[in-house]
Formats: structure tokens, C-alpha cells, sequence
């Protein structure tokens, strides 16, 4: 397989990680990283052995070697950050949600597919050993018709500033956006778009989501999801079918474990994750950018758009609505 140079921008906690992982695929180059910070990028740099550092976005977008960018800014940042490396032939991978709303969303998608050129949203839990192992003991039945899913993402952010990007709303903040995304995305990539969505917050003083609950209701399935900044918890995620159920273990977006029941009699498998989990979303995007797809045939633009439809409805009933936003 051959080379694939990678441009980071955005030099915070999750390009930190991201960048761990990137040096466990033989084939990806760290080329260039990029901040608003010259000496963020000089200590990113430094620390992952990348070859250019770049004190803005542009100078990055505008380097010929740069093959694919990953972009792990703010949450209002990813769209006009994603247009601009794609309007520079970039292909992107572009961290969750791949837009603030699905206005956002569709443009970029327009974009990508006009200029033919690779984009995925950072869904990093769809690429996961025990996620792919999920869906597989579906396909093969394992589970019978699938009836219930349940699960949570939380988090005790409580001594985070209220300027921090958890908080503010002009930094698109909120549980929903930052990992209510998780759940949604299980009860999606399992049962599809609901027939009904009944969604509850409790906002914070400035109008984003400390905490909220959301059903999502099918034909012959329903899905009790929630997720939370306020408080710390076990994470876990239970999928239930007339004939079995599956149980990832804490913390279930990230599990190197499944607990299947059928019949009453458990089985564990393990399904061991490599680095910290965002090395098999990167060998997605190697797998697509190596065979010229434009997207993941794993997690489609049209999977991005319908998650970023079913967060638009969710923020509609508990009342959330960022700055300058329609939605
Ligand atoms: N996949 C995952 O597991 C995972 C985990 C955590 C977060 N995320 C996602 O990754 C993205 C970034 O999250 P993070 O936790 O890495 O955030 P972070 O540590 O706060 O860093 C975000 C970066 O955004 C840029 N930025 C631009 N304006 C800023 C401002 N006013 N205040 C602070 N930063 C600003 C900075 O990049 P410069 O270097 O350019 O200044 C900063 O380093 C979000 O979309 C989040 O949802 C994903």
C-alpha cells in the first residue's frame, strides 16, 4: 500500500490522540499540523515528528503533500473548515458532528460530491472491533427482530468554564452535539430513521443541553437513549431481540468486549481494539482514499446527513438554538 499524507488542524486534546494513533498505521505520514497557536504547532510538531507546522489553516490547505486533512476544531469550525479543504482538493475526515445542524451538513456534502473527493464524519465508533462484531452477529440473526436499545454517554464536566466548548453556545456546546451523537448513532445504525422522536432537556442558563433524555419509537422497536454533562456513570449500551441480546460493556463506545445472551446462557467475545480505537477509522479512510471512494460504504454521507436531521428535530423540542442559527 502506498503512503498517505495526513495534515492535522485544530491542535487540542482529541488531535493529541488522534495523532498516538496515526503513528500505529505504517502507511500514514504525519505531514503537516496546523493552529491558530504558532507554538501549539511547534510542540504538536515536536512531540509527533510532523514534518511542517503552519500558523494557519490555509497555509496547511495550500500544501501540495497534504493528501487528506483531519479536522478536530470546535464544533461551529468543522463546516467552514471541511469547505475550505475540500475548495483546496483536500480530502477531508472531519470530527463528530460533522456540521452544527443538517443545513450545515448538506452543503458540504454538495461540495464533496461535486468536487469528487473523499469526506467522512470522525464516527470512530462505527470502525470499532466489537461495534463491527455487533453488527455482523445482527446480520446473521443472532438476535432475532430487534425490540430495545439502551444506552448513555456522560460525563462529570460540571468544573469546566462556562466559556469551555461543553458550555458556551457560540461554541455550538451541549450534550447532545458532543455525545448524545453516540447513543443516536447506535439507535440509528441499528433500527434506522424513527417514526417518532420525544425529547426532554434540562438547559443550561444560556440554552444548551446539560442533560437530556430521548425515545425514539420504530414500528417494532423502541430506543431509550440520554447523555450528560452533569454527573459520572457507567457506560453501557444493551441491545435486545426476540431471541438474544447483546451487552457492550463500560464504556461502550469504546468496548474491546461484547457480552452475548441467547437462550439464557452468556458468551463474551473480545475484540481487541488497536491504539485507542481511532486507528480502525483511519484504515477506513486509507481502505477508501487506496480504491478512489469518495465515501465510507461503513458510514455514508447519508448516514451524516440523517444523524445530523435526527439532532435538528432532538434541539427543536428541547429548545436549543445556536447563535445566528435557523434550524
Ligand atoms: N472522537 C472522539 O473521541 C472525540 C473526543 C473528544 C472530542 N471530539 C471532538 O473533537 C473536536 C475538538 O474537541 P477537543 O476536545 O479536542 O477540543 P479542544 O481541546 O478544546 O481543542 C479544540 C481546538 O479548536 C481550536 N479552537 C479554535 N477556536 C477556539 C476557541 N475559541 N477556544 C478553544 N479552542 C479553539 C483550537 O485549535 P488551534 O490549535 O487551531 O488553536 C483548539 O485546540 C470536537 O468536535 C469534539 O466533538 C471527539
Amino acid at each position: 500500500m502506498r503512503n498517505i499524507k495526513w495534515g492535522v488542524v485544530g491542535l487540542g486534546n482529541i488531535a493529541q490522540k488522534f495523532a498516538e494513533d496515526l503513528a500505529l498505521v505504517p502507511e500514514a505520514v504525519l505531514w503537516a499540523v496546523a493552529s491558530s497557536d504558532i507554538e501549539r504547532a511547534e510542540e504538536f510538531a515536536q512531540k509527533h515528528n510532523v514534518t511542517y507546522h503552519y500558523n494557519t489553516y490555509l497555509a496547511l490547505f495550500e500544501d501540495p503533500n497534504v493528501e487528506v486533512v483531519y479536522i478536530a476544531s470546535l464544533h461551529p469550525d468543522h463546516v467552514p473548515m471541511a469547505l475550505q479543504a475540500l475548495q483546496h482538493g483536500k480530502a477531508v475526515l472531519c470530527e463528530k458532528p460533522l456540521g452544527v445542524n443538517a443545513k450545515q451538513v448538506q452543503e458540504l456534502l454538495d461540495l464533496a460530491q461535486s468536487r469528487t473527493l473523499f469526506l467522512m464524519e470522525a464516527l470512530w465508533t462505527r470502525f470499532n472491533p466489537a461495534f463491527e462484531q455487533t453488527l455482523q452477529l445482527i446480520e446473521e440473526d443472532a438476535l432475532g427482530p430487534l425490540r430495545y436499545i439502551n444506552a448513555t454517554f456522560s460525563f462529570n464536566g460540571l468544573d469546566r468554564s462556562l466559556d469551555s466548548r461543553l458550555f458556551n453556545p457560540t461554541k455550538a456546546g451541549g450534550a447532545l452535539l458532543d455525545i448524545g451523537i453516540y447513543p443516536l448513532f447506535l439507535a440509528y445504525q441499528l433500527l434506522g430513521m424513527p417514526k417518532d422522536i420525544k425529547a426532554s432537556a434540562v438547559l443550561t442558563p444560556r440554552g444548551v443541553d446539560l442533560q437530556l433524555g430521548f425515545v425514539l419509537t420504530y414500528d417494532t422497536a423502541q430506543a431509550i437513549l440520554y447523555a450528560s454533562f452533569s454527573h459520572d456513570e457507567d457506560m453501557r449500551a444493551t441491545i435486545c431481540g426476540e431471541k438474544g441480546e447483546i451487552y457492550l460493556p463500560s464504556r461502550w463506545h469504546e468496548t474491546d468486549q461484547l457480552h452475548l445472551m441467547q437462550s439464557g446462557k452468556k458468551t463474551t467475545r473480545n475484540c481487541p481494539v488497536t491504539g485507542r480505537g481511532y486507528y480502525h477509522e483511519i484504515i477506513e479512510v486509507h481502505n477508501c482514499l487506496i480504491s478512489g471512494q469518495v465515501e465510507s460504504k461503513k458510514w455514508t454521507w447519508k448516514n451524516s446527513l440523517e444523524l445530523s436531521q435526527l439532532m435538528d428535530q432532538i434541539r427543536q423540542q428541547c429548545g436549543i438554538v445556536y447563535p445566528g442559527e435557523t434550524i
